[in-house]
């Protein structure tokens, strides 16, 4: 490919540009008095222009790809996706004025593909899950286009050291409070960039600091984490939408996480229900699954007298789930009863103990 140096400056000079407008997302202190010395936080991604915390890792991909000469001017961008990632893409792809196409499964939201095109890209949907990687490196080849691969390239895009990464911002903004240096943070993996980039970033910067990994029902990576079997797949999906694979994702770096658990999908859900009732906001279900975890680890140092602080990721909002999370019929469908889990909830809010 024959490089276009002035197209590349102008484009990093409007990624950066944007960054610079922007504003970093809030750190928000969840009020549970139940918790004696326990304080629980959700970074709340959802405020991003694009809804979700994929905007850092669509503009850490765009910057990657162009300035390893992969995206010059005109080049057709691809992306596998869940949704989440391929909507930031769209954002970035339009400021660049660069055609963008999202491989998805079909199963994908409907508001997520609405904003896709909303923002000038197309949807391109597969019957399942497994197959947006092929698909998504055909049509790349077909189009003399770019795969930007977030699911290999999420972890190695993002500059886990230091500056604007997501790790930097909640340690900065954790500075006052009263216990400083998280206990444990807590985050859910769908390409495993965002946990490598906070698990890095705790060891580099040498705090006493625990990452949890928290992984849905029907996802390989807890698997993956016990056995070291990168060959493991799954051909039943994950329901909660952005989070858990069915292939080992390259970007899943298990050597930084002191802790997995699998949580239940009626437990993510449950969890979002009560917390609109804890800040009036809804989110999508993989804030449940971190949220949950992170509860559940509040209640156990609880319960061993332990005092400190547990950060966790309100990864996106929950407006792009009405018809899905938020539709009483898709959730009986498709999840099952929510209700065991919501009043194990309300058990724990009023005791800081799961029954
Ligand atoms: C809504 C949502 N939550 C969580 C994640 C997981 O983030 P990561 O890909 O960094 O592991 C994603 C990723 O697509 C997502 O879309």
């Amino acid at each position: 490919m024959c490089s276009d140096h002035q197209w590349m400056s102008e484009a990093i000079r409007l990624i950066e540009a944007d960054y610079q407008r922007s504003a970093d997302t809030h750190l928000i202190k969840l009020d549970l008095p139940c918790l004696d010395g326990i304080d629980v936080y959700l970074k709340d991604e959802s405020t991003h222009p694009t809804g979700s915390l994929k905007h850092r890792l669509a503009r850490s991909l765009f910057l990657y790809a162009i300035c390893n000469g992969w995206v010059n001017r005109g080049t057709p961008i691809i992306e596998s996706s869940s949704g989440s990632t391929a909507v930031s893409e769209a954002y970035f792809a339009r400021l660049l004025g660069l055609p963008f196409i999202a491989v998805m499964p079909k199963c994908t939201a409907l508001k997520k593909i609405e904003q896709i095109e909303f923002y000038g890209g197309k949807a391109h949907l597969v019957e399942r899950s497994d197959q947006i990687y092929a698909e998504s490196q055909r049509l790349a080849e077909e189009l003399g286009g770019h795969y930007m691969d977030q699911f290999t390239y999420a972890e190695r895009a993002t500059d886990w050291r230091g500056n604007n990464n997501i790790a930097n911002a909640i340690f900065n903004q954790m500075q006052l409070e009263r216990y400083p240096v998280p206990t444990w943070v807590v985050m859910s993996p769908g390409t495993g960039g965002t946990s490598a980039t906070i698990g890095r970033f705790i060891r580099y910067q040498k705090h006493a600091t625990k990452l949890c990994v928290v992984d849905p029902l029907n996802s390989v990576f807890h698997d993956f984490y016990r056995t070291g079997d990168k060959q493991l797949t799954s051909t039943v999906f994950s329901k909660i939408e952005g989070i858990g694979r069915p292939r080992v994702e390259p970007s899943f770096i298990p050597g930084v996480i002191d802790e997995m658990r699998t949580i239940e999908d009626r437990a993510s859900v449950a969890t979002i229900y009560w917390l609109e009732t804890l800040l009036g906001r809804k989110a999508g279900a993989s804030t449940g699954t971190n949220l949950y975890g992170a509860l559940q680890l509040a209640s156990e140092m609880a319960q061993r007298g332990e005092r400190g602080s547990i950060v966790t990721l309100l990864c996106d909002g929950g407006e792009r789930y009405l018809d899905t999370y938020y539709d009483s019929q898709w959730v009986k469908d498709n999840i099952g009863d929510v209700q065991p889990y919501f009043a194990q909830l309300e058990t724990f809010q009023a005791t800081g103990r799961f029954a």
